[in-house]
């Protein structure tokens, strides 16, 4: 079905940036795909905002991102770049844009990625539209960010293996989940595996507390315990599992689950949404917008200026932390 093109796209880029996340491949794929079906030519930018200082730019057509939905990380590869912090780098950065003719530019990222877009479209005028992928789900105007399933499911599965040793030696174990300053992974990852405690960055409690709450669990009975704790939240899983050691005398372990969250095939929500998300990118793109992220939320795509996708904060779900505290009695 042909989209109207008031803007007259014929060619675009597309370029994933920062951390990696799963999903990026399909979002890639249905960039490509999408832009093929309507006329539109897609190049592909390798290596973020520093590959494309460095001109590393080839055309993509649909056989290319075969067989890529299914495939964690990005097949364009990513770096974390700060030559869109310098006016030269973003100057050098739409040149080469120009020089290709792009009509307009896709960045599948975070928010440091969506700064270097809205600065390369605020000063050198190249559309820019922001997709949003990374695991954080830190990104305010979507429901949900390309990556946070998988990364979810990934830190699940480690915390079942967990408790399954910490059950046998009768252990408590302190597990740090990633989420960079918001505790969206640490919280759902807590409800599923059913922790103890969860420590999360929007709320600055004290870790005293948790010497009382392992204190009564094992009261009750409890022999091991799971206590999740977002990297966000300050000192981290070391910095709780000190204050249970000394404040109870119980043997502890840390584990830190670090970048395995960041590998592996995206789970199906995961690539859904980077298949209706990177649709939406082409689709605006065409419109004539620019400076926007598409994202879901509502049931539907949301178009929201890239600046506030920083600039406002998304809150974690309120409810969920309130479960969390009331199923771990
Ligand atoms: O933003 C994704 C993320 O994995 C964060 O959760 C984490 O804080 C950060 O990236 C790690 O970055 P790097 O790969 O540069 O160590």
């Amino acid at each position: 079905m042909q989209h109207p093109n008031p803007a007259g796209v014929r060619r675009l880029a597309v370029l994933t940036s920062g951390g990696d996340a799963p999903g990026m491949n399909a979002a890639i794929r249905a960039v490509v795909r999408t832009a093929t079906q309507q006329g539109i030519e897609v190049v592909g930018v390798r290596r973020g905002f520093s590959g494309l200082h460095r001109g590393e730019l080839a055309v993509l057509g649909p056989r290319d991102v075969a067989n890529t939905i299914q495939r964690g990380g990005t097949i364009l590869l990513t770096a974390r770049s700060h030559t869109w912090r310098s006016p030269e780098g973003r100057a050098r950065g739409a040149q080469v844009l120009r020089d290709w003719n792009v009509d307009g530019l896709i960045v599948i990222g975070g928010d440091g990625s969506f700064h270097g877009g809205h600065y390369l479209q605020e000063e050198h005028g190249i559309p820019v539209i922001g997709v949003p992928g990374t695991i954080d789900n830190d990104l305010y105007g979507t429901d949900h960010t390309i990556g946070y399933f998988t990364a979810v499911e990934t830190a699940l599965d480690a915390v079942d293996k967990l408790r399954d040793t910490g059950a046998s030696h009768e252990r408590i174990f302190v597990i740090e989940v990633m989420g960079r300053h918001a505790g969206h992974i640490a919280l759902d990852v807590a409800v599923a595996g059913g922790a103890e405690e969860v420590f999360i960055p929007e709320d600055a409690k004290s870790v005293e507390g948790v010497v009382e709450i392992v204190k009564a669990s094992v009261a009750k009975g409890k022999a091991s315990s799971i206590i999740i704790v977002a990297e966000g939240y300050p000192g981290g899983a070391q910095g709780v599992a000190d204050a249970i050691a000394s404040g109870t005398g119980l043997e502890t372990r840390v584990s830190i689950l670090g970048h395995i969250q960041r590998g592996g095939a995206p789970v199906s929500s995961d690539r859904v949404l980077a298949s209706r998300l990177g649709e939406a990118a082409v689709y605006a793109l065409m419109d004539g917008q620019k400076g926007v992220m598409v994202g879901r939320g509502g049931g539907g795509i949301m178009y929201t200026p890239l600046h506030e996708t920083w600039e406002k904060r998304k809150d974690v779900n309120r409810d969920l932390y309130r479960c969390a505290k009331t199923l771990s009695i």
